[in-house]
Formats: C-alpha cells, sequence, structure tokens
C-alpha cells in the first residue's frame, strides 16, 4: 500500500489525474468510479484535462434505492453532471435504484463487473470506514447487494437533501468482494472527520467491523490524504 500525503485537497486533485493518466498510459480502460464530496475535485480537474474516455468504460460503484437518474441526488445524476456530461464514456454504468428486483438488478451489475474488469478504482471512505455503501459488518466476500443505510451514513449523507428525512434508507452497492477485483485502487480521503477511519484502515487490524481494512490486503493500493486525514497516522 503506497501513502501519499499533500498539502490540500487540490494537490491530491492533481495527483489523482496524474494516476488516471498513467493507468490509461498503460492499458486502464475501464474505470470504478465512486460519488461523494471526496471525488467532486478529482472529476473536476478531469473534465479540464485533456484525457479522452470515449474508448472507456465507466462502472461505478453504487445507487439509491428509489432514486431515479434524473433525480438531482441520485448518484446517476451526480455522475453527469460532474464528469459524463462534459468527459463522454463509451458505456457508463450505475446499479439501477429504480429496478423492479433488486435480485435480478444485483445478479446483473456482477455480471456487467465480471465482463468488464476494473482496471482503476477510485474509493471514498465513510466516517465509520465504509467503502461503497458497505457498512461496518459486511463480509469481504459480497457481491452487488441491497444495503440497509445506518443512521451515521444518512445523517452524513443528508447534507445533499433537503432534511434527513429526504435521504433514501437503502442503497445498491457492489460488495467488498467486488471492490477487492480491481486491478488497482486509488482510495481518497480528506479533512480531519476521516482521519479515524484512516488510521483504523490503514493501520489497524483488518476486520469486517471496518470495511476499509481489508485494502490492506490488496496487491495494488494508492491511499491519497490531505494532511488532516493524515493527521493521526
Ligand atoms: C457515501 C458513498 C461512498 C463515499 C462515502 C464518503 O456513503 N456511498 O462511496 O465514499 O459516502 O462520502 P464523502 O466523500 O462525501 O465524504
Amino acid at each position: 500500500m503506497k501513502v501519499l500525503v499533500v498539502k490540500n485537497q487540490k494537490d491530491a486533485d492533481r495527483q489523482g489525474v496524474k494516476i488516471f493518466r498513467q493507468a490509461y498510459k498503460h492499458g486502464a480502460r475501464t474505470f470504478g468510479l465512486a460519488t461523494g464530496g471526496t471525488p467532486e475535485g478529482l472529476y473536476r480537474e478531469l473534465c479540464q484535462s485533456d484525457l479522452d474516455f470515449r474508448d472507456c468504460i465507466a462502472i461505478n460503484l453504487d445507487e439509491y434505492v428509489g432514486l431515479d437518474g434524473n433525480h438531482p441526488q441520485s448518484y446517476r445524476y451526480y455522475m453527469q453532471s460532474n464528469l459524463f456530461n462534459q468527459k463522454p464514456f463509451a458505456e457508463t454504468y450505475l446499479p439501477d435504484g429504480m429496478a423492479p428486483s433488486a435480485k435480478v438488478e444485483c445478479t446483473h451489475y456482477n455480471w456487467i463487473i465480471a465482463t468488464n474488469p476494473i482496471d482503476l478504482q477510485i474509493l471514498g471512505i465513510g466516517q465509520n470506514g465504509h467503502i461503497g455503501f458497505n457498512e461496518p459488518g459486511t463480509p469481504f466476500t459480497s457481491t452487488t447487494h441491497v444495503v440497509n443505510l445506518t443512521p451515521s451514513t444518512i445523517k452524513a449523507n443528508s447534507r445533499y437533501f433537503k432534511d434527513e428525512s429526504q435521504v433514501p434508507t437503502q442503497a445498491l452497492t457492489q460488495g467488498i468482494g467486488n471492490i477487492l477485483q480491481a486491478k488497482q485502487i486509488l482510495l481518497m480521503a480528506f479533512g480531519p472527520e476521516k482521519a479515524q477511519a484512516v488510521k483504523e484502515a490503514l493501520t489497524g487490524k483488518v476486520t469486517e467491523d471496518l470495511p476499509a481494512s481489508v485494502l490492506q490486503k490488496h496487491p495494488h493500493v494508492t491511499v491519497l490524504l490531505d494532511e488532516a486525514a493524515a493527521a493521526l497516522l
């Protein structure tokens, strides 16, 4: 695991673009993407870069159950407005939060990931150490599944909604088993509120109680932190 600590988020975003560029140069064409506040700056930098993703595939981690792609808080909407509208990809995939059968959708999404192995996966981290929407306790072998979001995740994500009651209580997420299949992983974390989770993920016990700790077992992980997120290391 390679840990890079930079002064601030802007520097990290630029570093992130370098990692994308290098991966592309080495043949990466399938990118695993994340949502949330963390990768917003990276996507801004990618939009301004000369990188061209028209021969690439994007596969996202997760989506809220019950929100369609036109809902401004859906992750499909987020991806369109933060990246895909400016930097088109050949194909883009997110789980369908409106799928009539979640079970069928999960099987379908696992098939998409298996058919298009992810070369570089971007990850953020929740304050409780979640990755994607894999909350503490999720088996490391899990594949795409429906999750009941924990009160702390609902609270953290309510900043994007009118109030907490508007936040969906469930999501579809790639499992930890899917995430571990990515050839390379870039985990980004910024700000003091992530410092504890970062410390436990990087230096603590590998345990399902802290999903991101599993990254210690992956052969090709880069962790990109600002000074605040790295403060407890
Ligand atoms: C959400 C997302 C995750 C994300 C995490 C952290 O729950 N499902 O993919 O990494 O929260 O979000 P943020 O980057 O906004 O802190």
